[in-house]
């Protein structure tokens, strides 16, 4: 039978309390405090301890699924956080069950992996940082957030962060890139998208910062694999994203399930309290990834799973995701003294706080309204950004003049086109990797899309090929449409399974058949247009020397084939520009435009220098890199002076000039070498962009302000500051071109 003191009785009453005594007003805060230490007072351990645990519902996973018995647990208290439970219809009894058939009604909440969209599907996360636009990338998690709240979730697994360099790595799809300071503004953005202003807000979600840390840098580019970095580099290029996120208001962080420095992130003391507690301050709560606690037992630094817990639990984390062995071994290391019973309220507040503050208490059923639901599933909203976010994501890597033209934009008037390869009429797999809720009837495809931008174009198609295995059965009705066309579109690139969790490849060449589908069609001799989509770098060497015109679409979602086709057909001007460098092959990897000099720097007259025998070490397209319809020329950097003092700041200025005949946007980058550290530096690191948009003829001076503070680096000593000397600054396109100038920073001892 349910407990006579619910916690509704409990919200009237201590807020009642709170009024009472002491303060006329004792503020929000004070009557959250209240009110959760009454509802802990009350608590059992295994209450307590329900509190810390996730379950997936049995709707979706994305590893074993330990317990089916989760309504059960959930019941008796021992499950208060469930995920992959959505739509109203399915939350809503779930939520009943915890509110009313459990002893103290606490509210469940839902988490879900909402990565690039709940129903409506925004393009990949390395897609869409391709925009270099926050105001783009934080409108589409506040979109995904009031999509997926109207669905009854309330807390998203999101945003991964994970700076990532190795593209091997299938998860490289849903963080922003390589470069960390780019990183770190799209992980504030998606967080303040999520999260909005306020919490209270029903079309607000928690964001959950993950993987923390450095999930991206797994040894060989194998998922889930060893990572082994200087305390230097986790500082400087992998921590500052979530540190990012953190500071614009993350209200939990997922541990990642890598090791580092030989501690599993989920039992890592120095992660979870020392850094994220003791440096950065985090009030939040910390869950952990998919069984990580478990994993720690294979990992071999536990003996079993009791021992884990113990581990976990005291290097600070508060939720166990779906091990289920938090519920089961807290009450008993309580008891014999090997964790701590005040901590554990503390963990059980920090959880219960995130409730509160979403409003739960007050409703519990605030996401959880049908009507709500159907207005805001696919809202036209949405779906506007959606195509916005798809075509500011795509990349013009290569538009080579045909005759006295580049080959695009195509223009509308009646030809004909031979559409070839497996995405070009397919909808599940341009939604790309954890499309978790996305449904694939709704996505355009690229051969619909074609059809409604072009009407007069006559376009024949043929799949051609598949993603997997070496069946060639579809080549000769591939090659017999392009023979009778004037222009070949291929369609080629990865399925969505491809990219994403545990989809590492050893091999970043078109899978299956397409490379040999490819090179047959170009051998007819016609005029030919790549469209690669993928979730990663995929190594396009051959491509670029054989093919005139090469669309880098990534998985662009719901809207793909739209967004597509209004690029090749010219009505968007295509502004994407990489932040993950392509290799010319796999051998390159980790290959990334901050690298170091090193002290051979390359030489082509000698060959003791660092370089490869077989492969040049530039890679195919930079980081920074895209093309446009028009051309833009850069002219006349300027420093509006030589030096800058520890507050001062200097002003960075170029003309930036569109020379072609299209009007287009341009992402101007600014980048900065320290030339003489007291730790060696990166030959060039982005500290600034802007993107502007130019008519044909028209000229625009970009500025940027430099001050020391983005000159700062973990010195020799460790300490995080700037440090005097010289230092030379490059504006430009991309990261390998521009123009540059040079300055000094003084400090006061050095003056
Ligand atoms: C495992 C993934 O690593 C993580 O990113 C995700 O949030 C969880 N599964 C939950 O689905």
């Amino acid at each position: 039978m349910r407990h006579t003191v619910s916690y509704s009785a409990l919200f009237v009453l201590t807020l009642l309390a709170g009024c009472a005594f002491k303060n006329p007003d004792p503020g929000p805060q004070h009557k959250m405090n209240v009110f959760i230490d009454s509802l802990i007072n009350e608590m059992t351990v295994e209450e307590k301890a329900g509190q810390l645990t996730l379950y997936t519902s049995g709707w979706t996973v994305t590893g074993p699924q330990l317990r089916e018995d989760y309504i059960e647990e959930l019941k008796a208290g021992r499950a208060g956080n469930l995920f992959n439970a959505h739509t109203v219809d399915y939350a809503i009894e779930l939520q009943r069950m915890a509110v009313e058939e459990t002893r103290l009604g606490i509210p469940l909440l839902f988490g879900l992996d909402v990565i690039h969209g709940y129903k409506t599907t925004f393009p990949i996360p390395l897609a869409e940082a391709s925009t270099w636009d926050m105001d783009i990338i934080r409108k589409t998690a506040r979109l995904s957030a009031k999509e997926a709240a109207s669905a009854g979730i309330n807390w998203t697994f999101n945003p991964m962060v994970d700076v990532a360099r190795d593209p091997r790595w299938g998860r490289i799809a849903e963080g922003a890139g390589e470069d960390t300071y780019l990183g770190s503004l799209v992980a504030a953005a998606r967080v303040k998208g999520y999260q909005g202003d306020d919490l209270s807000d029903p079309t607000t979600i928690l964001a959950c910062v993950k993987h923390f840390a450095a999930y991206g840098a797994p040894q060989a580019g194998r998922d889930y694999h060893t990572v082994d970095m200087s305390d230097r580099v986790l500082r400087e290029t992998y921590l500052p994203p979530y540190k990012a996120a953190l500071d614009a208001g993350a209200a939990t962080v997922m541990t990642s399930f890598n090791e580092l420095d030989g501690v599993p992130a989920s039992g890592n003391h120095y992660l979870m309290t020392e850094i994220l507690r003791d440096e950065w301050g985090f009030k939040g709560f910390v869950v952990t990834d998919y069984t990580a606690i478990n994993e720690m037992v294979p990992h071999g630094v536990v003996a079993n799973e009791k021992e884990a817990v113990e581990l976990a639990f005291n290097a600070g984390v508060e939720m166990d995701m779906q091990g289920g062995i938090y519920s089961k071994y807290i009450p008993e290391l309580l008891e014999e003294g090997r964790i701590d019973g005040s901590r554990l309220d503390d963990y059980v507040r920090r959880v219960l706080e995130m409730k509160y503050k979403l409003g739960l208490f007050e409703d519990p059923y605030r996401y959880l309204n049908k009507a709500r639901e159907e207005e805001t599933l696919y809202a036209k909203e949405l779906m506007d950004h959606a195509l916005v976010s798809a075509k500011e994501s795509i990349v013009l890597l290569k538009n080579k003049k045909a005759g006295n033209s580049a080959l695009l934009p195509l223009s509308k008037s009646p030809k004909t086109i031979a559409l070839i390869g497996p995405l070009a009429d397919n909808q599940k797999d341009m939604l790309g990797t954890w499309h978790v809720a996305g449904d694939a009837s709704k996505v355009v495809t690229l051969l619909q899309g074609i059809r409604e931008t072009a009407p007069d174009v006559t376009v024949h198609y043929a799949k051609g090929a598949g993603f997997t295995g070496n069946d060639q059965s579809g080549f000769n009705e591939a090659v017999a449409i392009a023979r009778k066309s004037d222009i070949v579109i291929m369609a080629i690139g990865e399925g969505h399974h491809q990219s994403g969790e545990a989809a590492s490849r050893s091999d970043l060449g078109l899978p299956g058949p397409q490379q040999a589908l490819l090179e047959k069609i170009h051998a007819l001799g016609k005029p030919v247009i790549a469209v690669v989509m993928a979730g990663r770098p995929l190594t396009l060497e051959w491509m670029d020397e054989n093919i005139p015109a090469i669309v880098n679409a990534w998985h662009p979602g719901t809207q793909s084939g739209r967004a597509i086709a209004q690029v090749l057909f010219g009505d968007h001007n295509p502004a994407g520009k990489l932040t993950i460098t392509f290799p010319r092959n796999v051998g390159q990897v980790p290959v990334f435009y901050s690298m170091k000099n090193t002290g051979r720097p390359f030489d082509a007259d000698n060959k003791y220098t660092s370089k490869y025998l077989d492969v040049a070490n530039e890679p195919l397209y930079p980081f920074g890199y895209g093309l446009s319809y028009t051309t833009f020329a850069y002219s006349d950097i300027k420093l509006d002076r030589k030096e800058i003092t520890e507050q001062g700041s200097l002003q960075v200025s170029i003309n930036v000039s569109n020379t072609g005949e299209y009007e287009g946007q341009e992402i101007v980058q600014l980048y900065i070498c320290d030339k003489v550290g007291s730790v060696t530096r990166p030959v060039k690191e982005l500290r600034g962009f802007t993107k502007i948009n130019l008519k044909p003829g028209e000229s625009q001076t970009v500025s940027f302000t430099i001050t020391s503070e983005d000159l700062a680096f973990y010195t020799r000593d460790m300490s995080y500051r700037a440090e005097p000397g010289s230092f030379t600054v490059f504006v430009g396109p991309n990261s390998a071109e521009g123009l540059e100038g040079g300055f000094e920073l003084k400090l006061p001892d050095a003056l």
